[in-house]
């Protein structure tokens, strides 16, 4: 399977429009040793023709335009995206569907929550339907295993995590399983494994089990305090409080992922908060030391 990271940032990218923390503005005045990120999706395929993106966010223009073979090009008017699967209703994994409106009708697959979501609070599926029939719903469940007919080869296995529901959401404050998912994508061929959870709170039994089963993990990278806004002096919200696991300290996701010598491990996601943007950092020598990658835009990954 072939899995291409077509953006690793957080919410708002890498730096950020309208931010002059130490790291987005860092990057702005060529002191800061880091790359420009757009925002969080990846790409799947078994074929390296049709791709499933799992999230489409803001900045898939860019990133299909970084990513010569997402444009086959075998018609007038033509796509590599055969699916599209979303992990949550967050802005920066679904605003992207509204770019993709010329090529509509597009299959969506997605929990019960998430499709709730963009009826209501952002009603992205009823607003699309004006475009030849706009998006099309494929209900995913957790636990239950689906295959998306443009990758055969390709098992998709989506589960509920811990996380939180968009401001727009009607239940932001009474969390239901299916609001955020991640998913094992298993190519059945080879039996490569990935993780994949960009947005995860907290990591219980039976996540660890799923994580036990794969080659790689790919996850939540967002924030290395659990108050790095507050630290950066450019919000209050904690990490916890936005379902996102922090890297550092007691119970974070290195200690996570230090019980996976065997795994490669990625963190993705991130921030444009996070210390490990700054690839001269001690955050980014501590995680060298670990053997975890930070995901870039543009990288691929075999399984
Ligand atoms: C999140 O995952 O918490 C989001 O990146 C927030 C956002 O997009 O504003
Ligand atoms: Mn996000
Ligand atoms: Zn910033």
């Amino acid at each position: 399977m072939h899995i291409h990271i077509l953006g690793s940032a957080a919410g708002g990218g890498f730096p950020q429009w309208n931010c002059n923390c130490a790291n987005c503005a860092g990057f702005r005045n060529g002191r800061l040793n880091a790359k420009a990120r757009t925002q969080s999706s990846i790409a799947v395929s078994d074929d390296g023709e049709s791709w499933v993106l799992c999230n489409a966010s803001p900045d898939i223009r860019a990133q299909l335009q970084a990513f010569a073979p997402m444009q086959p090009g075998r018609a007038l008017r033509d796509t590599g995206i055969a699916a599209i699967v979303l992990m949550d209703s967050q802005i920066d994994h679904t605003t992207g569907l509204l770019s993709l409106r010329e090529g509509c009708p597009h299959e969506v697959w997605c929990t019960d929550m998430v499709h709730e979501d963009l009826n209501t609070g952002f009603p992205i599926f009823p607003m699309l339907k004006h475009w030849n029939g706009g998006l099309r719903w494929n209900p995913i469940v957790s636990g239950e295993a689906f295959t998306i007919s443009a990758c055969p080869n390709l098992r998709f296995t989506p589960f509920a995590l811990r996380s939180a529901a968009p401001p727009y959401s009607p239940h932001r404050h009474d969390p239901h399983p299916g609001d955020n998912i991640g998913l094992v994508i298993e190519d059945t061929r080879t039996g490569g494994k990935l993780f994949y959870a960009p947005g995860l709170g907290e990591v219980d039994e039976a996540l660890l089990a799923r994580m036990h089963e794969a080659d790689c993990l790919l996850v939540d990278g967002t924030l290395w305090h659990d108050d790095e806004m507050q630290r950066r002096g450019v919000g209050t919200r904690t990490g916890r409080q936005m379902g996102h696991l922090a890297q550092s300290g007691p119970g974070g996701m290195l200690e996570v992922l230090d019980q996976f010598p065997n795994a490669r491990k990625i963190l993705t996601h991130i921030n444009n908060t996070n210390p490990i943007l700054d690839e001269d950092s001690a955050e980014r020598a501590e995680l060298a030391l670990r053997h975890v990658e930070v995901a870039f835009d543009g990288m691929s990954i075999d399984l």
